[in-house]
């Protein structure tokens, strides 16, 4: 039996919900599975765990930056057998190859790399009026996920690990995205640029609860006030149901990037989506 940590970032809840699987999968093999969601604080230390697991939505064409910084403040990890899952909306460029590769940096050894759509709360789609696969992960992902689990089990056991490919790598476009939204930049500047409509916000504090990196504060007026560890998840301007907050992502000049995003995912056939209005906070398919 091998105690075993899963570490992952989940907002929406589709990570989550895959993590859960994949420890179904591990315990039904017998193994002690402990889930940690960076929302809620990282874990302790690694000490005493005989195998990791990393898990991320895709953002921004790349990990979430509070799980970089999770797997860089590791020490080295001398050998310990690691797999990675990844969820993404439409493309997710190089969040899988950058989570295989720092953790091969950090001295682990990949075991596993299980990757799955899942539903696309992107505030800047939604507001398009799409909602890029919106049914997933479906029953089979999510099966596939438990799979994944016990299969992990038998490579634990002494089967040969065949290591994936590393994914291919993004368009141009999608890396001047990925490239333009770094974390210097969004510490920097992005994260000084949300602004809230004084006239429309409640001081409801939605946003501050809502926010999984614990990044906003209220001043002495009540309003948000963004400080400097933003994951750009843009959950505070997602939720708003006054529609008070607004992001450098809400800026005429993202339109055209935005709409190329989704003109793109539109014409991909391999891509499922439906039509939403969001509205006051809320998402209402259409
Ligand atoms: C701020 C933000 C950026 C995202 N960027 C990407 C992306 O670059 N590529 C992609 O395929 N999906 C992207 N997505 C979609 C998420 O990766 C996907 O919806 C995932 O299932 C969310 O996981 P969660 O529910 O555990 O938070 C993004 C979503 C958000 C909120």
């Amino acid at each position: 039996m091998s105690k075993i940590l899963m570490v992952y970032f989940s907002q929406g809840g589709t990570t989550a919900h895959i993590a859960e699987l994949i420890a179904i999968g591990l315990r039904s093999s017998g193994h002690k599975v402990e889930l940690c969601n960076l929302k809620d604080g990282p874990p302790q230390s690694l000490e005493g765990y005989d195998l990791l697991g990393i898990g991320t939505p895709a953002y921004y064409f790349r990990p979430s930056f509070n799980i970089t910084d999770y797997i860089n403040s590791l020490p080295h990890l001398d050998g310990l057998p690691a797999f990675v899952f990844v969820l993404y909306g439409t493309y997710l460029g190089e969040t899988g190859n950058d989570i295989r590769r720092a953790l091969s940096l950090k001295g682990a050894k990949e075991i596993g790399y299980f990757k799955s759509l899942g539903a696309d709360f992107y505030q800047a789609y939604l507001k398009e009026g799409y909602l890029f696969s919106a049914i997933h992960p479906t029953t089979n992902e999510l099966t596939q996920a438990r799979e994944f689990g016990i299969n992990i089990d038998r490579i634990i056991g002494g089967e040969k690990y065949i290591r994936p490919e590393f994914d291919p790598q993004p368009s141009i476009m999608y890396r001047l995205e990925r490239f333009f939204i770094n974390d210097w930049l969004v510490t920097e500047v992005y994260s000084r640029l949300f602004s809230i409509n004084r006239k429309k916000c409640t001081t409801c504090h939605l946003c501050m609860s809502e926010c999984p990196a614990e990044n906003i504060a209220a001043n002495k007026a009540g309003y948000p006030v963004w400080e400097r560890h933003c994951l750009f998840c843009l959950s505070c301007e997602m939720n708003c149901p006054q529609e008070a907050i607004t992001s450098i992502i809400s800026w005429p000049i993202f339109h055209p990037v935005i709409r190329y995003n989704v003109t793109h995912a539109l014409q991909d056939t391999e891509l499922d989506y439906v039509k939403v209005k969001h509205i006051k906070g809320i998402t209402i398919r259409e």
